[in-house]
């Protein structure tokens, strides 16, 4: 019942998608299904994708300073159900003052269940299948008095955004906190051209797979008929837009029917699909998006290695 309801949705967004009168799109969201999801977990493995591991770091290194900038008896709520050792090594320093109380919010049935059995052991994990604003809510209603929420929002995930919607939603994350309680912002930062390039295209050819695995799952739910081989991952990176966009690009002309969307689309040589765009990231862009959001910037720390900044947004 509920998986059907979902694959009428994704039928909706793939048939307008890929009607788009200029440039066709799919919703990124899409990418991770169970295989989208393996095959992105072996893309933070990756020697050419430094993002994760920057992300890590960070938290690593300044736990304990972070608790240090955060009022006492903590709720942990994260965005996405973080897949371990970030959002573990948080959990442990928490759980050196009280006992942690972790809600993973995701829409992903199988990423809260494989995330409550990896962090279970670090505390009272309480995963919400809801959307990120719809479950935050929810854990702003069930907190006690004195009480306050740290919300993670980890690996950059805000760069899909772009720089508007970026604003809007961490404004929407604030309409839901209380003043004191606070937001952990992952961003990544720009960076040299080849090296993004590197790390959307890596030679292993993981992350192309990664975005092929949208049309293999479009054939599977949706009864689509593409032929994967028919198109080639693309990247392209717009410096002043300073953003990273995975297209996929069709080898020649072709029709390609997805019985469940009732659509038979046409591609021209050449033409490509949208899958995905994300937005890096200058420091102080950080600093005024919270700004314009009703935040307070309360520390920035950065990964030289990598370019990553973790961002302590402090409710005003
Ligand atoms: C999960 C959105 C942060 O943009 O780096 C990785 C997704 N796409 N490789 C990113 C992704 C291609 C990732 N985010």
């Amino acid at each position: 019942m509920l998986a059907q309801a979902l694959d009428t949705q994704f039928a909706l967004d793939v048939r307008a998608g890929l009607t788009q009168p200029e440039q066709k799109t799919l919703p990124c969201r899409y990418l991770y299904d169970d295989i989208g999801s393996a095959l992105f977990e072996t893309i933070t493995l990756l020697p050419e994708y430094g993002l994760t591991r920057a992300d890590a770091r960070i938290i690593e290194q300044h736990a304990e300073d972070l608790l240090d900038c955060l009022p006492s008896h903590l709720i942990v709520a994260e965005l996405g159900s973080g897949s371990g050792a970030k959002t573990r090594t948080i959990l442990q320093a928490v759980g050196k003052r009280q006992r942690a109380l972790y809600y993973p919010i995701d829409v992903s049935a199988a990423a809260l269940a494989r995330c409550a059995k990896e962090l279970s052991p670090m505390g009272i994990v309480m995963p919400l299948e809801m959307s990120y604003l719809d479950g935050l809510r929810g854990v702003a209603a069930l907190r006690a008095p004195g009480q306050h929420l740290l919300a993670l929002f980890l690996g950059s995930t805000i760069g899909n955004f772009q720089p508007e919607a970026a604003i809007e939603f961490v404004d929407s994350i604030r309409q839901v906190l209380a003043p004191g309680d606070a937001l952990l912002l992952g961003t990544d930062l720009v960076k040299p051209t080849a090296q993004l390039l590197d790390a959307y295209d890596d030679p292993t050819g993981v992350t192309a797979a990664f975005n092929l695995n949208l049309l293999g799952r479009i054939n599977r739910q949706l009864q689509g008929d593409f032929d994967l081989r028919q198109f080639a991952h693309v990247i392209r990176y717009h410096e002043e837009a300073q953003r990273i966009e995975m297209h996929l690009r069709s080898r020649v002309y072709q029709i390609v029917s997805i019985r469940q969307a009732d659509l038979i689309v046409d591609f021209a040589a050449g033409e490509t699909i949208c899958t995905e765009a994300c937005h890096k990231f200058y420091r102080e862009q950080v600093e005024t998006m919270a700004g314009a959001a009703g935040f307070r910037l309360e520390r920035q720390w950065v990964d030289e290695e990598w370019g990553f900044a973790e961002n302590l947004l402090v409710c005003r």
